[in-house]
């Protein structure tokens, strides 16, 4: 309990990498699917991830990102995507495990999957929902990270028409944050951390 507490409040975004120290793809795909087990609205999962980590195609995204130099430092950019078609595009495999499951009939299938996409018809709703759980996809990359020994920092100043172009990303897809993914270098110390609003500044209990 007190280590997942820490996990979570000693998270720092981390400017300053070990430029010499990789993470293994194996480590980042398992650390992938651990964050995949978060939440989202009707189990559709909308969000997929682009994982930057050579050292050429990390040059020209720290160009995109405005020069961030985290961005080349870090062992590789989660390049995390929200795909505001995912209702569509998931819904008969999501519908067919709940059926294998048993959460669900045969019969219940058709008008489920009616509701389920009546949120994705409309466009405002369909970027809400894909760009909310692709964020909690997110925050659990962070917290796993850490859980490994690994630091992150989240970025969403980049050039997102660019960066779409870079990776080609379809129209239909939202890029709401890049997740820098390294090992800390230790011999740089960060500013303590900044303030945070307490209890009483936003929140009430009714
Ligand atoms: C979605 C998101 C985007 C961010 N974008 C940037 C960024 O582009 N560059 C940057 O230096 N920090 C960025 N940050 C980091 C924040 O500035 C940082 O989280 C905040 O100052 C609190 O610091 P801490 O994470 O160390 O507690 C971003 C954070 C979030 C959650």
């Amino acid at each position: 309990m007190k280590e997942c507490i820490e996990l979570i409040t000693q998270r720092r975004s981390i400017t300053f990498f070990d430029p010499n120290r990789e993470v293994h793809d194996d480590l980042t795909k398992e650390i992938l699917e651990i964050s995949a087990t978060a939440p989202s609205g009707y189990n559709i999962q909308p969000w997929e991830v682009i994982v930057v980590k050579s050292k050429d195609k990390k040059k020209l995204l720290r160009d995109i990102c405005y020069g961030q130099q985290k961005v080349e430092d870090a062992s590789a950019n989660i390049v995390l995507v929200a795909n505001t078609h995912a209702g569509f595009e998931h819904v008969d495999r999501i519908l067919q495990s709940w059926e294998e499951l048993g959460y669900i009939s045969s019969d219940a299938k058709e008008s489920l999957k009616s509701q389920i996409l009546t949120g994705w018809q409309d466009p405002q709703k369909a970027f809400r929902k894909a760009v909310r759980d692709t964020a909690l996809f997110g925050m659990n990359i962070m917290i796993t990270a850490r859980a490994f020994g690994l630091e992150t920092h989240p970025m969403e100043g980049y050039d997102e028409a660019r960066l779409k172009k870079f990776l080609n990303i379809e129209e239909h897809k939202v890029v709401p944050m890049i997740i820098a993914i390294g090992y800390k270098d230790h011999s740089r110390e960060l500013l303590p951390r900044a303030y945070r609003f307490s209890f009483e500044e936003f929140g009430k209990i009714i």
